[in-house]
């Protein structure tokens, strides 16, 4: 197969970990016999260096010719970086922003698995880590808080900030039958998260996906409030299989869901429309405090790559190939400082982020 990739390096940590992912890719590629075409692109901090803006149309326009966008991190450190001295609507995140909504970007899919050999890096209880979880979020990525109109005026004297949540029946529709879609694939179980004791907009969510549900009838659905769910998280996060939610509630507990796994660093995304086209990221960001260290975990990237191979290109031997090579890597020790557990640094090999990435290759095999 013939495979166009877009790359968005992007900052901080991002070139370092995407040129990992491209490792991997390419070594699938010659296993597996494919071609791949990598085009890179700037957005975020550093293409505001280079133009004044985080996203032309080029760069969008290049990315919507490709079959799939490839993406490290974007943004720097929101306190000390210039870029957050400019107007928010140029500032690195608005870049990712306004790609994601001029791409229909709507359905952005969070695995967080517990790998049983990083039960030890998990900060939960111990009895926790031993029962190990495994749960996809689905968070709605175009609607809500993030888009919806905003000002910030003065009003008799003093400044008063507004952002506005909104979703139509539509926006609910299309995300909840891919929960349930995906769900049916998994362990035909849906949880939905709301605050529909508070928000009209959640008691909404809460009508329409029950509306999806009875097209699934051999898929389980419940609705937790999102407090509820932050608290179940920890508690006992086996409970959970697809987790259905907005766009803000899922980005902050897509965080948590992370943490959980023993580090940041080993989650991918995927981010779809209603084509086989995708955006593919790590849920981590630019870690801008040790970008050029060559110690930052490529593994989100790489997962991230494989769940590309599976949704756009559906290459599903190719995808597990990933998956099972980054697995045996674990199951053989290479440990990045984010994932080493403490105290038993005697037991692992310190891996550095190019030597994962080596690694991880190495072990790409077609059976
Ligand atoms: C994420 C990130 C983004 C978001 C930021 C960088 C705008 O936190 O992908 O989770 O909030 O969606
Ligand atoms: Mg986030």
């Amino acid at each position: 197969m013939k495979m166009k990739v877009t790359c968005i390096p992007g900052d901080g940590i991002g070139p370092e970990i995407v040129t990992e992912a491209k490792k991997v890719l390419k070594k699938v590629s010659m296993v597996f016999g494919h071609e791949i075409e990598f085009t890179d692109v700037l957005m975020g901090g550093c293409s505001i260096d280079a133009v004044g803006v985080p996203l032309t149309d080029e760069t969008i326009e290049i990315c919507r010719a490709a079959d799939a966008v490839l993406m490290g991190s974007i943004g720097g450190n929101t306190s000390t970086s210039p870029w957050y001295k400019l107007d928010p609507s140029l500032r690195p995140e608005a870049g990712l922003l306004k790609l994601r909504k001029s791409l229909n970007l709507f359905a952005n899919l969070r695995p967080a698995y517990l790998y049983p050999e990083l039960k030890d890096a998990c900060p939960l209880k111990e009895a926790t880590g031993e029962k190990g979880f495994d749960m996809l979020i689905m968070r709605e990525l175009t609607g809500g808080l993030y888009f919806g109109e905003r000002n910030t005026k003065e009003v008799d004297g003093e400044l008063v900030a507004t952002d506005t949540l909104v979703y139509r029946e539509s926006e609910i529709r299309r995300i909840a039958i891919r929960a349930f879609d995906v769900a049916r694939k998994r362990r035909k179980s849906v949880i939905s998260v709301d605050k529909a004791n508070v928000l009209d907009s959640s008691r909404l969510w809460r009508k329409v996906v029950e509306e999806v549900a009875q097209d699934y009838p051999d898929v389980k659905l419940e609705h937790m409030l999102v407090d509820n769910c932050a608290m179940q998280l920890v508690k006992d996060p086996s409970q959970f299989d697809v987790v259905l939610t907005e766009n803000m509630f899922g980005d902050i507990l897509s965080d948590e869901a992370s943490m959980i796994t023993g580090s940041i660093g080993m989650l991918s995304s995927a981010s779809l429309n209603d084509t086989s086209f995708g955006l593919y990221e790590p849920s981590h960001g630019s870690a801008p405090d040790i970008a050029g260290m060559n110690i930052a975990n490529p593994i989100a990237t790489i997962l991230s790559a494989a769940m590309m191979l599976r949704y756009t290109f559906n290459l599903d031997k190719e995808a597990d190939s990933i998956e099972n090579a980054v697995k045996k890597v674990l199951e053989d020790g290479f440990r990045t400082v984010d994932i080493m557990p403490k105290g038993q640094e005697d037991r692992f090999t310190k891996t550095s982020c190019t030597e994962m990435g080596d690694l991880i290759a190495e072990r790409i095999t077609n059976c």
